[in-house]
């Protein structure tokens, strides 16, 4: 299996590459992506650089992708991650650079290139991929699945209807989800499931690794938003680890296949993913929507994971 990862990181974002980087080779995560989203790019590169630099993985590439969204100006959530995306949390200043050229530009040729189809984990804004598809939209039969952080069935979490990564940019989302490729939706309305509880952290911290202590900060930071508070009152959601958590074990997420669209017209709902929970639109069927989780089973994968990183 060979994967990428499109990320804006952002804390869960962070979560979600650890995550990968504990369970996967470089054979396998070929690169990572980044995209504007939960803080601007440059700031969400120097993040992938400096989350690899403390996995000692610097052989991973890291492609620097789009700015903005496709059509729009770009919306950011430093209030949710911090001015430096990572809420503060110490990981090293990186040792390299990104690549020389761009993310859209690096997917195209792989996806062109690949002797086997990829696997596409979207953790961001879907604008690297909607840019892709959108040029290329052949390329979607060299994708082997897109499994995204994204959405939600009924509720938002940026507007009461819109979550955040496809309010950013509901092109890219509306060019994704018509595209073919087959899709795994990790919406809202299964990444509440799963809350990083005090004991669940407290668990985290017992592995006494650098990581563990990351992982704390990370998702510690998070719950600590009075927003947040309001509803979880002992932990948060870890919207992203998700996605990463599906590819170590899929056995993490039961869903149905049916259609889910984006509105990219109203003010009023801009942005929300409309889930065709009931299966009536008559509509193609063209997302595998989770809708459950064993939330047990995601946190041993993130307690692993302090454990097989330094
Ligand atoms: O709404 C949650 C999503 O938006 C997560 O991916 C988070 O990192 C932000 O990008
Ligand atoms: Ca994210």
């Amino acid at each position: 299996m060979k994967f990428i990862i499109d990320t804006d990181p952002g804390t869960d974002d962070a979560v979600a590459i650890l995550i990968a980087l504990a369970h996967f080779t470089d054979e396998e995560l070929l690169a990572i992506t980044t995209v504007g989203g939960n803080v601007g790019v440059d700031v969400g590169t120097r993040n992938a650089l400096r989350i690899l630099e403390h996995a000692n993985r610097n052989s991973i590439p890291v492609y620097k992708g789009e700015s903005k969204p496709l059509n729009r100006d770009l919306l950011t959530a430093e209030w949710v991650h911090g001015t430096d995306g990572l809420n503060g949390v110490g990981f090293p200043e990186p040792s390299k650079s990104e690549e020389s050229i761009g993310a859209v530009d690096y997917i195209t040729e792989l996806l062109k290139n690949s002797d086997e189809k990829i696997t596409i984990c979207v953790l961001g804004p879907m604008t690297n991929i909607g840019k892709v598809l959108n040029t290329n939209p052949e390329l979607a039969k060299n994708i082997d699945q897109i499994i995204f952080m994204g959405g939600g069935a009924g509720f938002g979490n940026h507007t009461p209807v819109a979550e955040f990564n496809i309010l950013v940019d509901p092109e890219a989302a509306k060019v994704v989800l018509s595209s073919g490729a087959k899709l795994v939706m990790m919406g809202l309305d299964v990444t509440h499931q799963a809350i990083s509880t005090s004991e669940r952290l407290n668990t985290i911290h017992e592995t006494g690794t650098t990581t563990g202590e990351y992982l704390v900060g990370l998702m510690g930071s998070l719950a600590d938003l009075e927003i947040v508070k309001q509803k979880f009152p002992d932990g948060t959601p870890v919207h992203d680890a998700f996605v990463t958590a599906y590819l170590v074990d899929c056995s993490l997420t039961t869903g149905e296949v049916t259609n889910v669209e984006v509105e990219v017209d109203s003010e009023l709902t801009l942005g929300q993913t409309v889930v065709d929970t009931n299966h009536i639109s008559g509509r193609n069927k063209n997302v595998h929507w989770m809708n459950k989780v064993d939330d047990e089973k995601l946190f041993n994968i993130i307690t692993n994971t302090s454990k097989l990183l330094p």
